[in-house]
């Protein structure tokens, strides 16, 4: 524990902290008295005693497990109609189930374990729920109170839950649940959730994508996406146009690369391009991070749980010296640092069903800097980035911010993720923030006896199809739904590292963490999800080192996994490993790890998205 939590526990304020939580487990009763059972999940960090950082990953991982509370409106079509009206309404995501999970928060700057702050967010009652569109900063007394009780509770690591009521039975397995889900492949087991999770997911996840764009047409999109961005007359062009010209013509006239051994690999589409590009990145790149927007939901971050490659990146991007100009008129690039997680966290209202007021805050923040600086107008906010990872992000970012370049997890073409223009950014799930480099590598090829893995929480229409055809149907299938909660996650881990192809089935919406764990697990991924965009697609060529299997082939996932030649497995899973390093973060950033690799895509778009 941080010594400044141990300091807020001693003499008075541990009297001032049970005082509080009394007042929580009251407001609790309240509250539970007048809602609907299927939001208990939403109560748990009041009364129980889990680690905010459980509790976060819990509920987080990938199935967005432990979410019981979708509802209708989260299906694509319900998505699009909200993301194109002007007051979205009755929109509630998978999410929303753990509003209030808690997370650690780091102050930007802070070192990286030392500092973190526990919190719970939204906390017991709702106060935060309050909050008007003026942020607050995270010293608010408005704000403030909802966390600071609650994150000191999360001393002990263990769910134990108290409170002897039924409710609490049915927490007590939300609970459970949230804190299996946390772990890849651990999530729900069968508990008194499971039937109204599952009620409520049957009419929500059912929706299949309309219209199914194959690997081989985002090729062509991106194609097209960079052809139509033909420069035209440079000569006009301002200092920073004209070196975004000129990195752009280097770039495309790039020396053919033979020799080295980094880059003489087909993991990457053209390597001269890339290596060039990042180059010329090195060399140039500026960017201007606003300094505008308040705390929590602006220069804060969580940097675990699985939304955490948001708050990496930001972490990371404001430290930089590198990379980061004071002068707005030597900038490449805009950033805009907001937390779409912690946007999420604050401003959700529970039981809402809506997310219009986090449209409309991110829509004001964008009128505020475009009416306060000059930047925006300047290329209409062309050359401004966001770096988002929660599902909602899409939505958030909708409007004039569309024009921005997205760097998103939920990387939809059918949720207008624009190929050529936007990134799509790594989900990763990171357990340990101190440790985001723990358990890589796996075994050699010739011990993994499974052909294929999966493991999983029933979330959204396509899993339980992979399950009726796969669970149990093979020796060499793992498939299957949640495994046993191991410490350590270890059953897992063990099984990634034990199998050739891990599936990486989309949950509620199209990306999974399960693409970067099987990259860090040396286990070739196998993408399940259509109009998945994969991540670094401009960079990338998935198609050497991973197996896209459209989700109309499932009855055939084992013939197209068996009728791949061990040749071409081992070389694949060759490539996997050399992929690799661009999937990793580090908290000292070093070449072409996941940070720069994220800047990178951005900056890369940002040239051949431009024109003038
Ligand atoms: C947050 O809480 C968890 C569990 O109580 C603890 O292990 C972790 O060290 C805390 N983080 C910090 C930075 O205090
Ligand atoms: C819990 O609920 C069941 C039925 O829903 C009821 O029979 C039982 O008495 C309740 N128990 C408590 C402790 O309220
Ligand atoms: C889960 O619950 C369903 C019905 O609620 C039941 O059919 C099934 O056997 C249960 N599975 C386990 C592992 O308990
Ligand atoms: C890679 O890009 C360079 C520079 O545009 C080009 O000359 C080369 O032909 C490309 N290589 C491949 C394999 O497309
Ligand atoms: C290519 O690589 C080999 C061995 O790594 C080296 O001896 C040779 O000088 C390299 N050639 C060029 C043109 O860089
Ligand atoms: C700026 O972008 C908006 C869409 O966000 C568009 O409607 C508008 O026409 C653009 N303005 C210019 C000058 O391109």
């Amino acid at each position: 524990m941080d010594r400044g939590f141990r300091i807020l526990c001693q003499g008075e304020t541990r009297r001032l902290l049970t005082l509080l939580g009394v007042t929580a487990i009251l407001v609790l009763v309240v509250q539970y008295a007048e809602l609907p059972y299927g939001k208990m999940l939403s109560l748990i960090p009041s009364i129980r005693k889990i680690s905010n950082s459980q509790m976060e990953t819990s509920l987080g991982y990938s199935e967005r497990e432990g979410n019981n509370n979708r509802s209708n409106a989260n299906s694509i079509n319900a998505f699009e109609a909200m993301a194109s009206s002007p007051a979205p309404e009755a929109y509630e995501g998978r999410s929303s189930g753990f509003e209030n999970a808690g997370g650690s928060i780091m102050a930007p700057g802070s070192g990286l374990a030392s500092e973190t702050k526990n919190f719970t967010a939204n906390g017991v009652s709702s106060p935060v729920n309050n909050i008007e569109f003026t942020t607050r900063g995270i010293e608010s007394p408005s704000f403030a109170p909802s966390r600071a009780p609650l994150g000191s509770e999360t001393e002990s690591r263990s769910p134990t839950i108290s409170v002897p009521s039924n409710a609490t039975s049915v927490k007590s397995d939300a609970a459970k649940q949230a804190n299996n889900n946390d772990k890849p492949g651990f999530s729900q087991g069968n508990s008194s959730m499971s039937r109204k999770d599952n009620r409520i997911t049957a009419k929500t996840s059912n929706k299949r994508p309309s219209e199914v764009v194959s690997i081989s047409e985002m090729n062509l999109m991106l194609q097209r996406s960079h052809a139509s961005s033909k420069l035209v007359n440079p000569r006009k062009a301002s200092g920073v146009d004209q070196q975004i010209v000129q990195a752009r013509l280097e770039i495309e006239n790039a020396p053919i690369i033979e020799n080295d051994s980094r880059f003489n690999s087909p993991i990457y589409r053209n390597a001269s391009i890339f290596k060039r590009s990042y180059e010329l990145m090195e060399k140039m790149l500026k960017v201007y991070i606003y300094q505008d927007g308040d705390k929590p939901i602006f220069h804060e971050y969580l940097l675990d749980g699985i939304y955490a490659s948001e708050g990496w990146f930001m972490k990371l991007m404001e430290a930089n010296k590198q990379f980061v100009t004071q002068d707005p008129g030597k900038a490449h690039l805009f950033y805009i640092p907001f937390s779409s997680r912690l946007l999420q966290l604050t401003l959700y209202v529970r039981n809402s069903h809506r997310r219009s007021n986090l449209i409309e805050y991110m829509r004001n923040y964008v009128d505020m800097i475009a009416a306060k600086h000059p930047f925006w107008n300047r290329k209409n906010g062309t050359d401004h980035f966001v770096v988002a990872c929660h599902d909602w992000a899409p939505a958030e970012t909708r409007g004039r911010m569309l024009n921005c370049i997205r760097a998103l997890c939920n990387a939809d073409i059918e949720v207008g993720f624009k190929i050529g223009k936007d990134v799509s950014l790594p989900e990763t799930y990171v357990i340990s923030a101190q440790n985001p480099l723990k358990n890589i590598g796996g075994n050699h090829p010739s011990q993994r006896p499974i052909l294929a893995f999966f493991a999983g929480g029933m979330h959204g229409y396509l899993r339980p199809i992979l399950l009726k055809y796969w669970q149990n149907k093979e020796a060499d299938m793992q498939i299957s739904g949640p495994l046993p909660h191991v410490r350590g996650n270890a059953n897992y881990l063990q099984l990634m590292k034990n199998s050739k192809y891990c599936i990486c089935a989309r949950g509620h919406e199209v990306n999974s963490p399960r693409v970067v764990e099987a990259i860090i697990n040396e286990c070739v991924p196998v993408v399940l999800s259509d109009n998945f965009v994969p991540p670094f697609f401009e960079v990338l060529n998935w198609e050497s080192f991973a197996v896209i299997v459209t989700e109309k082939d499932i009855p055939n996932l084992r013939n197209i996994l068996l009728s791949i030649s061990e040749e071409r497995y081992l070389e694949m899973y060759r490539r996997v490993k050399q992929v690799q390093e661009h999937f990793l973060w580090r908290a000292e950033p070093v070449r072409y790890d996941l940070f720069h690799m994220i800047l990178h895509s951005i900056w890369y778009n940002r040239l051949f998205q431009t024109r003038h």
